[in-house]
């Protein structure tokens, strides 16, 4: 095992994610990872299309080096437990679970390993997602900077005080879905308007998804850009108006407090 500079404890999509872009950005080669996962079907399936090696003893995981935690925030405290045993003192402990603290993690482990935490999201699986990455008490500048290579070949890699990362995961954690929404209904109204399905999904989506890239690239605000596409009296002023009239940044305003109360609520769990 001395070979695996990564461990993983719970492969599935994120962590799955996560290598592969780490793989494509060559900050990783298969060779270097352990991954533990308790399904047999799963870690066949992942060690023939990634490389990578495998096992169902979270433990040998745990002894790495470097340490990825990507379970389900409910089963966290079974599996700290089952490498609380295993972790070096000297280990980067990187946990990718809403929700759960440093703190607790930290408490879990009995002070072993530095903890980082991080808030990714699903565009990762593509190469545009956003991490917030949140130091732990004792994680050092060669922690975060491992974390940000280790994720950057994924999107960007953002830093965040941890007290902000419910805020985080409310915005961009769960924020894809959001969008997902909005390009539904996008999609549904331009039907009702007399387009095809396909057409009304290509125009929806490539809009979003263009509309994204301006934002990003231009480095504009969103209000300059949309101020840009809004000729006084036209379609998109009367569009515009009809959203505000509904209430439209109020309804997202709620959303977004509600995903953030959630993960308060989960985190206290
Ligand atoms: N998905 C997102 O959008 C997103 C965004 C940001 C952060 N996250 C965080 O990322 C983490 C992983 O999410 P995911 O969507 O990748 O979940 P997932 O696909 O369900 O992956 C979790 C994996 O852990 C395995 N597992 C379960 N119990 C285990 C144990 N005791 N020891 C080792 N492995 C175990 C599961 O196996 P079984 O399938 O057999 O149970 C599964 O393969 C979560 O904590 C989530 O909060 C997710």
């Amino acid at each position: 095992m001395a070979d695996h500079t990564l461990g993983i404890i719970g492969a599935g999509n994120m962590a799955e994610a996560i290598v592969r872009g780490a793989l494509r950005g060559g900050v990783l080669e298969g060779g270097q990872v352990l991954a533990a996962e308790p399904r047999a079907e799963r870690r066949e399936q992942l060690a023939g299309a990634l490389g990578i090696a495998t096992t169902d003893d979270n433990a040998a995981a745990g002894r790495c080096a470097r340490v990825l935690l990507a379970v389900k925030p409910q089963v966290m405290d079974e599996a700290l437990a089952s490498i609380a045993g295993a972790v070096g003192d000297d280990a980067t402990v990187i946990s990718i679970a809403a929700g759960v603290s440093t703190a607790r993690i930290d408490a879990a482990l009995a002070g072993r390993g530095r903890i980082v935490r991080v808030m990714p999201n699903t565009p990762m699986l593509v190469g545009a997602g956003v991490c917030a990455m949140a130091p732990g008490a004792r994680a050092s500048d060669e922690d975060l900077a491992y974390v940000r290579a280790l994720l950057g070949t994924g999107g960007t890699v953002v830093d965040v005080e941890e007290g902000m990362m419910d805020a985080v995961t409310a915005v961009s954690g769960s924020g894809p879905a959001y969008f997902f929404y909005f390009v539904e209904a996008m999609v549904a109204a331009g039907v009702a308007e007399g387009l095809p399905e396909g057409t009304a999904s290509m125009l929806a989506g490539a809009t979003c998804v263009g509309a994204g890239k301006l934002l990003i690239e231009s480095g504009e605000a969103p209000a300059t850009l949309r101020a840009r596409v809004t000729s006084p009296g036209g379609t998109t002023q009367r569009a515009v108006e009809s959203l505000d009239a509904d209430g439209v940044a109020e309804a997202l305003h709620r959303a977004v407090r509600a995903a953030a109360e959630r993960s308060r609520q989960l985190g206290a769990s």
